[in-house]
């Protein structure tokens, strides 16, 4: 039973399954939803018997966006004073891996927070896009970076200012996305991904992890420098041992995490 009153929280076997759920509102993200989804994330971390975590949202909407009733009547001083939106760091120190999981609409804020993930699985029906501008405002949760690193300025530029939608295809050729799949298909394929990283040594999916996001914030020798350091502390672990005997020994890896 899931304790939260704007999302759905189950785990299938080492993989947590999130679902965005206030079909009402398109699934626009208040500060409700970000608290809940902040204490599930942590309570994902923290458990080591889940692997992998999967975010999604309903067929219609992953998230319309921001909610914007809430943001409607706000001021600066309170939007300075509460930094609001700055919740969402929690949300991206996420230690273990996480997928988006998209079908419908991706935008403004529900465009951000897919960009959270280690990477999106998207449904030929997914539409993204950071329509703030029509609004009279700016994204406010990364869109403007995250966008930029993962399909360039040109196209970053020209949704933002346009506000237009980009649709799956496009979205997957333009590197913004991992794959696309077709709607029906969306949880089976997500969830099959997940289960399939909730597989490996959990310490060196940390380090991956770890790594490809270094190369966002590092010059290049400075991220390969961290990841040979990376690479070295694993010989470290047991998981180490473990993975290249069963190699050698032509059986799967049993993992301990360790
Ligand atoms: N915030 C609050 N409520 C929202 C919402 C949002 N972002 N998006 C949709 N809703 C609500 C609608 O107000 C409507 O509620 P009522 O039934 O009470 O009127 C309900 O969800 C259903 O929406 P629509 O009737 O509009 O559904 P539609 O199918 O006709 O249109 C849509 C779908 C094109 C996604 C349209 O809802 C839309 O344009 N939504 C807003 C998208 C947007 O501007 N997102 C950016 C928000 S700002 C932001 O995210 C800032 C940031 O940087 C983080």
């Amino acid at each position: 039973m899931s304790q939260y009153e704007t999302i759905l929280v189950e785990q299938r076997g080492a993989v947590t399954l999130v679902t965005l759920n206030r079909p009402q509102a398109l699934n626009a993200l208040n500060s409700t939803v970000l608290q809940e989804l902040i204490d599930a994330f942590a309570a994902y971390d923290a458990d080591a018997s889940q692997r992998c975590l999967v975010l999604t949202g309903s067929e219609k909407a992953f998230a319309a966006g921001a909610d914007i009733k809430e943001m409607q009547a706000q001021g600066f001083a309170q939007m300075y004073a509460s930094n609001f939106f700055g919740g969402w760091e929690q949300v991206t120190r996420t230690r273990k891996p996480w997928i988006a999981a998209v079908a419908g609409f991706a935008l403004g804020g529900g465009c951000e927070v897919a960009m959270m993930a280690d990477f999106i699985i998207a449904a030929d029906s997914a539409k993204f896009g950071q329509p703030e501008i029509k609004l009279g405002v700016t994204p406010g949760m990364g869109g403007s970076q995250r966008l930029t690193w993962a399909v360039g300025k040109a196209k970053a530029m020209e949704m933002c200012l346009t506000g237009r939608m980009m649709g799956a295809e496009e979205a997957e050729r333009s590197g913004l996305v991992a794959k696309v799949v077709p709607a029906a298909d969306l949880m089976d394929e997500a969830i099959k991904t997940a289960e399939a990283i909730a597989g490996m040594a959990p310490l060196a999916a940390i380090a991956n992890k770890e790594m490809v996001n270094a190369a966002f914030e590092m010059t290049l020798a400075q991220g390969i420098n961290f990841e040979r350091r990376l690479f070295h502390g694993l010989f470290g672990t047991e998981d180490q041992k473990e993975g290249m005997t069963a190699f050698v020994e032509k059986r799967p890896g049993n993992w301990t995490g360790k």
